[in-house]
């Protein structure tokens, strides 16, 4: 039995003029970083808990914000005197620093950093249990209608299992998709991939074709096929994968889609 904990921590942290402002957009000026740490590890029975967090606290605190809390990245830290501060490459410097330094009986197991709501990279373990995995996450939304009606049941039995989402004319949602790619951060640019690179895909295949549309009789995708957001997340996926796949076979691939319909649900697939 694991028991999975999370604690978050904020730095504000700038680059300094190392790197060529062109190239990224990201790169320029500094950033509020958002720190998510998660550990693992078991319930002792005595205590009913798995780690105190203060010594969590500690460690962030020690080992990261007193160093990148204020800093210019490249000018101040050791890790990157040869590579880019790129969001990636901070995540993967504080994977390094914590995670030879954890609490007896509990594990790293995730670094997640944000440099903004929609713009994240995580080193984990949690869903690959073999050595981390530097992944990116990019976040977008669109809105769209749709019915959730079944062509293999019977109007009857349609409406018993999808009640009120069931109603003809249908209803809408304000979907939120998150696209995670996985990979080794290009040698030169330090990055997974250019953030663009991602957006003009997403944007071709997934907000284009969805966004203020009747996914069932608007779009080519749901035509016959239930537009559930088990479907919907699936369809992306298998829309994105070829596409991200072919960008650098060998160094980036597709790991994960996940869909949210409403703040109470949330679909996620890896593509297995
Ligand atoms: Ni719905």
């Amino acid at each position: 039995m694991t028991i999975f904990l999370q604690r978050t921590t904020r730095f504000q942290a700038g680059v300094g003029g190392r790197l060529n402002p062109a190239r990224s957009r990201a790169l320029r000026g500094g950033h509020t970083y958002t720190c998510s740490v998660t550990v693992s590890g078991r319930i002792d029975p005595a205590t009913g808990i798995v780690v105190n967090i203060k010594d969590i606290d500690l460690l962030l605190k020690r080992h990261i914000v007193a160093d990148f809390d204020g800093s210019i990245l490249d000018a101040d830290l050791p890790e990157f005197k040869d590579s880019l501060p790129t969001l990636e490459n901070i995540t993967l410097a504080i994977w390094s620093r914590l995670v030879d330094r954890m609490p007896d009986s509990t594990r790293l197991e995730d670094v997640l950093v944000a440099e903004s709501p929609i713009h994240q990279a995580s080193v984990s373990r949690k869903h690959r249990n073999i050595g981390a995995m530097l992944t990116t996450t990019r976040t977008y939304d669109f809105s769209a209608s749709h019915r959730l009606n079944a062509t293999a049941l019977t109007p009857e039995e349609n409406q018993a299992l999808f009640g009120k989402c069931n109603w003809e004319n249908g209803h809408g949602h304000n979907y939120e998709v998150e696209v995670t790619v996985a990979g080794d951060p290009d040698a030169k640019s330090g990055e997974l991939v250019p953030a663009d690179t991602i957006d003009i895909i997403v944007d071709q295949e997934v907000l284009i074709p969805y966004d203020h549309k009747h996914l069932n009789y608007d779009t080519v995708d749901f035509k016959s096929l239930n537009p559930t957001s088990e479907n919907v997340t699936k369809v992306i996926w298998d829309k994105l994968a070829p596409r991200i796949n072919a960008i650098e076979p060998g160094r980036l691939r597709l790991h994960r889609v996940a869909v949210r319909e409403t703040p109470r649900n949330y679909f996620e697939y890896f593509g297995e």
